[in-house]
């Protein structure tokens, strides 16, 4: 089924503490609610409606760079409020499902999509829920008195929170003024919804308190799993008076063969990174059949297999290239190499490496009949 996603992201965070707003603090290197908007896209939402506060729309670009389908629009001054501004925004489409979320709940992974929407099938809503595990205390507010409340059939609800588009519309548009629903599926139950509860997950987690950001802080690692892609390649020299390698054209008495431009740094790295993620081969992707790809500059594949890699939420962590000839010399181009790696995917300089070694004169690089690279690459997956 398709869906879009609104993440709710204009509040002020008071209980967070200083610094700036939790919504745009960085979590691994990443802003707050890039991780829920990186996570939605991933699971193939239609498109992302996140309301932001007035006028943080240039923290929003720069939290969101690069990533496709979202919107922003300005938020109101409740959650509440929030969201009936992100279902405005959302050009309606009946019968689509919305899921509403939380940008300070940033560990939402794909998987947590497709229950939620097929739970739709049998209810008004659906809601993340996980069962009160701790043994509830009551504290009489005037005698101090504590006794312990029963928790049988509580739950902690959680977001995203799923509804059909028309459903959460007409219960929004019937919740009385003047008072505050503190979560989406409260407003449907009003209007005589019935809400079904699906697995919740810890991981759900919401920062509201500011030791929820210590606590994220190492959920941020474990969320992540770290994969490894090995990419090799080879072509032969032939005439010519430049080869392009890694991105960078050096002056050279010979060119390199091959259909594209012959980068066989570019090409090995492309592979390496297609391969971390299960992606198959640069073949797979530009074949060389394809009269298009035709003097093809190679970094049209690193950039496609980068992206790849954003739209399934994973972020390169280093990449290391080995480039085997015994001419052209790396050595005085292998900074302009790392930039220019760095540059096209998007990283700092010192999580890109370019070496390169000879064979001692020995094999088809060592008679110069050809060069080869070796390319690895790390990239940080979600769970
Ligand atoms: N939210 C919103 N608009 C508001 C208030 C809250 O979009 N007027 C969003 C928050 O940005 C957050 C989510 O609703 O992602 C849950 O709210 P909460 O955790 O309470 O965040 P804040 O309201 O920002 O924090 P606090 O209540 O501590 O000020
Ligand atoms: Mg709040």
């Amino acid at each position: 089924m398709e869906f879009s996603a609104i993440v709710v992201a204009a509040g002020s965070g008071e209980r967070a503490g200083g610094g700036a707003r939790k919504q745009w603090r960085p979590l691994a290197g990443k802003a707050v609610t890039r991780w829920s908007l990186e996570a939605f896209l991933a699971a193939g939402a239609r498109r992302v409606v996140v309301v932001i506060p007035q006028g943080h729309e240039s923290l929003a670009r720069e939290a969101f760079a690069g990533l496709p389908d979202w919107v922003t629009v300005g938020g109101g001054a409740t959650r509440a409020q929030s969201v009936r501004v992100g279902l405005a925004a959302l050009a309606a489409t009946d019968g689509e499902a919305v899921l509403i979320h939380d940008a300070a709940r940033p560990f939402l992974s794909p998987a947590h999509v497709a229950p939620l929407i097929a739970a739709l099938a049998a209810a008004q809503g659906a809601v993340p829920a996980l069962p009160v595990a701790d043994t509830l205390k009551r504290r009489d507010s005037l005698s101090g008195a504590v006794v312990t409340a029963p928790r049988d059939g509580l739950w902690r609800a959680q977001t995203p929170q799923a509804f059909r588009r028309e459903v959460i519309g007409a219960a929004y548009d019937a919740w009385p003024a003047g008072e505050t629903p503190t979560d989406d599926a409260a407003v449907v139950e009003r209007a005589g919804g019935k809400i079904a509860l699906v697995a919740g997950d810890p991981m759900l987690m919401k920062l509201t308190y500011p030791e929820d950001f210590a606590m994220a802080d190492r959920l941020a690692g474990a969320a992540r799993m770290t994969r490894i892609g090995l990419g090799f390649d080879v072509h032969r020299f032939g005439p010519g008076d430049a080869v392009w390698l890694c991105g960078v054209k050096i002056t050279h008495d010979r060119g390199l063969i091959g259909h594209s431009d012959a980068d066989a740094g570019l090409h090995a790295l492309t592979d390496a990174l297609l391969g971390a993620i299960g992606a198959g081969d640069i073949g797979d992707h530009f074949p060389p059949s394809d009269a298009k790809w035709k003097n093809a500059a190679s970094e049209v594949f690193l950039r496609h297999a980068a992206s790849l890699i954003a739209a399934s939420g994973g972020r390169v962590i280093n990449v290391d290239v080995t480039l085997i000839c015994e001419r052209p010399k790396i050595a005085p181009h292998r900074q302009a190499m790392r930039e220019r790696l760095a540059g096209l995917l998007g990283l700092a300089v010192d999580q890109v490496s370019v070496k390169a070694t000879t064979t001692e004169q020995l094999g088809f690089t060592g008679r110069g009949e050809g060069l080869a690279a070796q390319a690895v690459a790390a990239v940080a997956l979600p769970v």
